[in-house]
Parts: C-alpha cells; structure tokens; sequence
C-alpha cells in the first residue's frame, strides 16, 4: 500500500509536471531551514460555500494563520494563497515573502485553498460537491475573506493589501488583483501558469539522450511511460531543489559503464520503491471521495480538467518519450474518473473559458510582478515578457519551480527580492482614488 500510495504520488503530480508539494504540504519543499518555526494557531473562518447564487446560505469553516510580529498600526496587509495542497502554517513565519513583510511592517495571512488540506467544504470529495471547487470561488473566498479581515483587525480603509502565490497560487494572486482592483492593491506570482492549455508538451523535457522504444498504446503501457518521463519532468522543474539534479541525471544517462542505454535510464528512473503502473489502480484511487488532508490528487484532477488541463503529455514531436501517453490518455482519466460527461469537448471549452475569464497571456492588470526561473518548464505558460511597466517581470537565469520563494541569501536571490521589494514599495507609495 505504500508503494502504491507513493507512486501515486509521484505518477500524478508528476503528470501534471506539478509537483508543489514535499511531504503533502503545499510548497512546503521550498523551507529549508525555517527562521522561526513557531506554530501558530490554527484559525478558522466562516467562509461561504457558492458565491455564485446568494440563495445558497451555506457555509463552511476555511482554515487560516495570522503572523501579526511585524504589523505597525499603518501597515498593508500581505495575503499568502494556498494552492493545490494542505497548507503549512511554516508559511505564515518563513519564505522571501516575510522578508518583504518585516520591511514593510505588514500584517501576515495565511490561506489555504477550499477543498485542499482541511478546508473542507462538504466534508467529502465526490463530484457533485467538488462542482464547488473552481479558481473562481477560491478567488471569492479570497474577497470575502479580505473584507471579513480588515474589519477583524481594524484595518484603516486605506489599508493595502498585495497578494503572494507560487505555481497555481501564484496565478491565483495575480487573478485577484485582475478581478479585485480595488481590494488587493498589487500581488507578487512566482511561475504562474496563467495560461490554461490542454496539451502542454514542453521542448524542455528533451533531456540527454532519446529514448526510442515501440509501445502497446495500453493504458498501462502509458502509465509506465509517464511515470518514467515524470522522473525527468520533476528533475527539470525543481532541479536544485531536489536531491536529483538535471546534471545528475545527464551523467547518468550518458555514462556507458552504466549499461545500455535502456539500463541508464532504470538507474535514473529506480528508487527504493517499485514502480508503480496500474492504470485501473490509479483511477480506483482517484475514484475514492474520502477527505485525506495531505492527499491532493482527486480535488487537483478534478481542476484539470475542468479548469486547466495542463496535461504534460507525450504530443511534442520529437517527444523523447514515444507517444505512450497522448492528450486522450488524460482525457480518458478524467471521464473513468469523473464521468462520461468530462470529456474532450467538454474539457477543450472549459479551457477555453478559463482564458477568457482571466485573458489568458494577455492578462489586463496593473501592479503585478511575474516572477519565473528559466529551468522551470511552467516558463511556458506563464507571462515572461512585458512592454507594460506596470506588469514587469524577473526572469530569473538558472532557476527552477518557485524558487524565488525560499529564504535563499545567495546574492542572486537576494537581488531578486530586491527587485520585488522595489515594486511593492511602489505600489504601498501610490495615494488611493478616493
Ligand atoms: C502488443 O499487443 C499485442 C496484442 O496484445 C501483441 O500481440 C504484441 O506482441 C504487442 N506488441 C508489443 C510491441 O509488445
Ligand atoms: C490493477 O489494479 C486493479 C484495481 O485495483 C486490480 O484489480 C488489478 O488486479 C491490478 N492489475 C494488475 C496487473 O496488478
Ligand atoms: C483593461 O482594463 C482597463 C481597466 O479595467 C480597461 O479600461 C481597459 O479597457 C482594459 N483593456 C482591455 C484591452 O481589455
């Protein structure tokens, strides 16, 4: 059972090339040494369940942190949005986004996403409550719980408030300042994938040698398929900030005293785990509807593919991979999974949807930083170049997934901050419209 629940694991947030989570929490890899580790307590906020349909009373209790060490009685707020993963109150004291709270004297939240972790609408994960779980209801969560908070705390009206997020609550950040202006006054997304895509089939994944092999287009054969790119996948997204690193990787592949070649890649692919491949096991699994707070999977399927698709899959020609596993692939896992209806139309338009709710690459906002490392294949779908000096962005040469979040002093991490810090001290100077 543990190897089937770990390389679940490793298969879907693989899959997803996604992998935001260590141990379960959201991010939480990206702490290496935590400044002060204190646990805070645990809040809870009356959070309604449908914003959509003010006849619906129901409501249910979202889960929280409050950092207020820094607060001095005129200063912003900064909101910290949790993503697709149980959220770690290690957040509410650690990160680059606390530095910047220190020097601004900020009060700190802490959030974590509806459906994710403990914050719990219905208490189950079946499809008929996870209809509940969209960007868009998280994004009302957020306004409500921004408006439910400066009363709270007796926030001066003029209060500012900048979001901060990383990977798909980096998206979510710079979507609230889109879609709440007058509310979150700028917000910092670090690898942000603000464009939803079906098929994403990134050149990156070319690493090292091709690996050319016939395939059975079995289901099972793509998961093997999967799982084994999903190896490269997750080293090229995090590279130093996993123990596997894409030089490691390389030199593995192409040392010939490892064997041939298919031989170097088991030495890459092998763990102390077996591997885990069983098609009709992974979607049993996803079928289960049970809350386990650190488990993400079912709930970030389910935004896959009805929000985002972002399927990495197998179609970049040349793909080093084969074509084990195609875009149908995913599209079958989200019909076996949810229903007939989830199916490739159905998904296409949802995609669709998404980008023009949010405008995809051409989001309209102002007073966003978009924050990318070059490694980072999610690069592709985020906004890494800009005409518009209110939407700037750091580009950041040799970095991987979020990595501009850490508590990293190197002098080139440090650089960055300053950067954002420039930024956000612009946007706390500019006078309100009244
Ligand atoms: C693919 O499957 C078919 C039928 O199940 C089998 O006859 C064939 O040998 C398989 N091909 C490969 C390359 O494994
Ligand atoms: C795959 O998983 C299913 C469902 O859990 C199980 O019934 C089946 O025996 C497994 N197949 C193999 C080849 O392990
Ligand atoms: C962008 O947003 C501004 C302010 O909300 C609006 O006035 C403008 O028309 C929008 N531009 C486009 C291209 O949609």
């Amino acid at each position: 059972m543990r190897y089937y629940l770990f390389m679940l694991l490793v298969l879907v947030q693989g899959l997803y090339g996604w992998r935001i989570h260590r141990h379960g929490k959201h991010l939480e890899f990206l702490i290496k040494s935590g400044r002060n580790n204190v646990d805070l307590a645990e809040q809870w906020f009356t959070q309604i369940l449908d914003h959509t349909n003010s006849d619906d009373g129901r409501t249910w209790q979202q889960r929280f942190y409050v950092n207020d060490e820094f607060h001095s009685n005129n200063g912003p707020a900064f909101l910290f949005i949790g993503g697709e993963g149980e959220m770690s109150p290690y957040w509410a004291t650690n990160g680059a986004w606390v530095q910047h709270a220190r020097k601004f004297k900020a009060l700190c939240f802490v959030v974590e996403h509806r459906f994710y972790g403990k914050s719990q609408p219905t208490g189950d994960l079946t499809t008929e409550s996870l209809q509940y779980l969209s960007s868009e209801q998280a994004l009302h969560d957020l306004k409500y719980f921004i408006n439910e908070m400066s009363v709270k705390y007796g926030l001066d009206h003029n209060a500012k408030w900048v979001a901060f997020g990383g990977s798909y609550s980096g998206a979510l950040a710079a979507w609230l300042r889109l879609k709440f202006p007058d509310l979150v006054h700028g917000a910092v997304a670090s690898s942000a994938p603000i464009l939803a895509k079906v098929d994403f089939s990134d050149d990156k994944f070319h690493l090292c040698e091709p690996i050319e092999n016939s395939v059975n287009n079995s289901k099972h054969i793509s998961t093997l398929y999967l799982s084994i790119a999903s190896k490269f996948a997750e080293t090229v997204q995090y590279n130093d900030q996993l123990q596997t690193q894409i030089t490691n990787v390389c030199n593995t592949m192409n040392n010939e005293k490892n064997g041939e070649p298919i031989d170097r890649l088991a030495a890459v692919v092998s763990s102390d785990d077996c591997l885990y491949y069983n098609y009709s096991g992974i979607v049993d699994s996803l079928m289960d509807t049970k809350v386990i707070p650190e488990n993400m999977f079912r709930q970030w399927t389910y935004q896959t593919c009805t929000e985002f698709g972002f399927y990495a899959t197998s179609s970049a020609h040349p793909s080093v991979f084969g074509h084990g596993f195609p875009v149908e692939y995913f599209i079958e896992m989200c019909s076996d999974t949810f229903g007939q209806q989830f199916n490739a139309d159905y998904i296409n338009s949802q995609v669709k949807d998404t980008n023009r709710r949010y405008g995809g690459l051409k989001i309209n906002v102002t007073n966003v930083v978009f924050v990318h490392g070059s490694i980072d294949p999610w690069h592709a779908l985020g906004l890494t170049q800009t005409r518009n000096p209110e939407v700037p962005v750091i580009f950041i040469k040799g970095t991987s997934h979020c990595a501009d979040m850490a508590d990293d002093n190197s002098p080139k991490m440090q650089a960055v901050r300053e950067r954002i810090s420039g930024y956000i001290g612009q946007w706390l100077s500019e006078v309100l419209k009244q």
